[in-house]
């Protein structure tokens, strides 16, 4: 029997996770605090949807039923009465997680999985804000959620191993590849993938190479899809300095410390393509890739 999902947060990535547990046929509630979010992450799962019939990878009968499968609401109390499953994807932030599993704890039925989408915080500290820790766990899907394969599965310290295995199975249901990993700061993505990134800051700012060189022998030296510079801007800079600076605490080793240039561009609000500006510039109505001026 497939449980009843509720995803908490209607941002990017809530949006994403509904939409891939409907279409695989979970009735969801979708919960934010904002209602226009939820307008919004409505519009946006239509308009995914829609891409998705007309390139022929979905029958148009399943985009109404998988409509049909997702209700909103704006209260956590009200949203999650009857779930098997809670998806946590509200902003990250550290104290808003621990009152938000805080609430869970007091409103969510007994036996309800309560997972967390964060990228960086521990899932330790959040399953100690409940008096049910083994219950809890990370469900790490990766951006767009309806395209990429991967959900790291992240294992608290109390997490059971029954609770574990349900998720690997879910996952596998959502058409996903789960991969099981333990909680320690960045859990196995970031902690790999923010070192190269913050390599990539550093290397600029030696001046070893410019932006477009050193995407460019990522790209086509090592296959990679993207170059370090423009993930980061993809990512966010604001984003990338927060797990950066999550990996430099918890280790206390300073190859994790931020470049300094990564921090500079945080500060003056050069945040990549959410503040139209990073490593590249970013025009409305423009897909080319251009360098920012400041890097010419
Ligand atoms: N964006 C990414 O690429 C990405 C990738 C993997 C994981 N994540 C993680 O996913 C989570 C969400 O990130 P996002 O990029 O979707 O953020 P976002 O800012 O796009 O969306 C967050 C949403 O949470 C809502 N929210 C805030 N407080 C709430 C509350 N108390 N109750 C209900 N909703 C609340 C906000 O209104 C907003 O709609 C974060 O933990 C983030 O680390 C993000």
């Amino acid at each position: 029997m497939v449980p009843k999902v509720a995803v908490i947060g209607a941002g990017t990535m809530g949006n994403g996770i509904a939409h891939v547990f409907a279409q695989s046929g979970f009735p969801v509630t979708l919960i934010d605090v904002s209602q226009p979010q939820l307008d919004k992450a409505i519009a946006t799962i239509t308009k995914n949807l829609d891409r998705q019939v007309a390139n022929g990878s979905l029958p148009e009968q399943k985009k109404a039923d998988t409509l049909g499968k997702i209700v909103t609401n704006t209260s956590i109390a009200k949203g999650v009465t009857d779930a098997g499953l809670i998806v946590e994807a509200a902003t990250e932030n550290t104290e808003l997680k621990l009152k938000i599993f805080k609430e869970l704890d007091e409103t969510a039925p007994a036996g309800c999985i309560l997972a967390t989408n964060t990228s960086s915080i521990s899932i330790t500290k959040i399953a100690a804000a409940t008096k049910r820790p083994e219950s809890v766990i990370g469900m790490h899907f990766m951006n767009p959620v309806p395209v990429m394969k991967l959900i790291e599965v992240i294992n608290g310290y109390a997490t059971s191993k029954n609770v574990r295995q349900q998720i690997v199975e879910i996952s596998k249901q959502l058409g996903k590849i789960p991969c099981v990993v333990n909680d320690y700061p960045g859990f196995i993505a970031n902690r790999i993938l923010m070192p190269m990134i913050n390599e990539a800051i550093y290397s600029l700012y030696e001046r070893i190479a410019g932006v477009e060189e050193i995407d460019t022998v990522m790209k086509l030296g090592m296959a990679h899809p993207m170059g370090p510079l423009q993930l980061a801007d993809f990512i966010g800079l604001d984003v990338c300095k927060s797990i950066l600076d999550v990996l430099h605490d918890g280790f206390g080793n300073p190859k994790y410390a931020p470049c300094p240039l990564l921090v500079n561009m945080v500060t003056a609000n050069k945040l990549g393509v959410k503040s139209g500006e990073g490593f590249y510039k970013y025009m409305a109505g423009s897909k080319d890739l251009v360098v920012s001026d400041r890097f010419k």
